[in-house]
């Protein structure tokens, strides 16, 4: 996906027109004080945290989405761009004081996510900050809710293609994974992120909604169609053992 990710991936920074992401990175960040981007993929908030703290380690499992960021900020020498398999059983890393992971633990699979989740910690120190950004469950299912009531985008006429597809759907669902322009995507519960990151070490903060406008869910919204309007989740927690 890397030579047309502008294209097709959704752009967080772009769309956070509440500027809760970036006022969450500014509390946190210092000039003394390290940062990682964990799924950075072509390095959207580079720039932002490498004029904030003293050095960024930017990790992605992709090299060709690393290649690209390092391409595009050959000035910003404070920071270092490493490859790296967050769902790995094993994964070594240089610890930092602080992390953002935006909508980078996606995957269908449960036992990369399981993993995923355990290495989080491994990229804090001590009482280190995680700001963390993922789809949620509950944003998607009123989306679905909304197109199925209004007709909208044409959704009453979507038939599903087979029975082999009808059964997936129907698995994912149980987990929370859902499609996104035909790729099944983990979505995340409110509650769901506060138990899976209390269990991993971490003492949850703050929770927040970072809303979006219709045109990310829709290709036609109704003019009628205000809020409250489809969201991702935003946990901001501290590592605590
Ligand atoms: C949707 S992009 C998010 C990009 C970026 N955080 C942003 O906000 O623009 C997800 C990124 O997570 C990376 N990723 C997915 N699974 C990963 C893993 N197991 N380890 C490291 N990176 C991963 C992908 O390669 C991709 O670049």
């Amino acid at each position: 996906m890397a030579p047309k990710y502008n294209d097709e991936i959704f752009d967080v920074l772009q769309n956070d027109r509440s500027g809760k992401i970036v006022k969450a990175i500014e509390q946190y960040a210092s000039r003394r004080k390290s940062v990682i981007d964990i799924g950075c993929a072509i390095g959207k908030w580079i720039p932002l945290l490498s004029s904030q703290f003293r050095n960024v380690i930017a990790a992605d499992i992709s090299a060709i989405n690393l290649k690209i960021a390092k391409e595009k900020y050959p000035d910003l020498t404070n920071v270092e761009y490493i490859r790296a398999d967050m769902s790995a059983d094993n994964l070594s890393i240089e610890p930092c004081d602080v992390a953002i992971c935006i909508n980078a633990i996606l995957t269908d699979s449960l036992k990369k996510r399981i993993n995923f989740f355990q290495s989080l910690q491994l990229c804090l120190n001590k009482k280190g900050k995680l700001i963390l950004v993922v789809p949620s469950l509950e944003s998607k299912l009123y989306a679905n809710i909304i197109a199925n009531r209004w007709n909208i985008d044409g959704d009453n006429k979507e038939r599903i293609p087979s029975s082999a597809k009808a059964f997936s759907l129907a698995k994912n669902i149980k987990q929370g994974v859902t499609d996104i322009d035909n790729v099944p995507t983990k979505h995340y519960l409110r509650e769901e992120l506060e138990l899976l990151l209390t269990l991993e070490g971490f003492k949850v903060k703050e929770i927040e909604k970072i809303n979006y406008t219709w045109k990310t869910e829709f290709t036609n919204p109704p003019k009628w169609l205000k809020g409250p309007f489809p969201w991702d989740w935003m946990v901001v927690c501290e590592k605590v053992r």
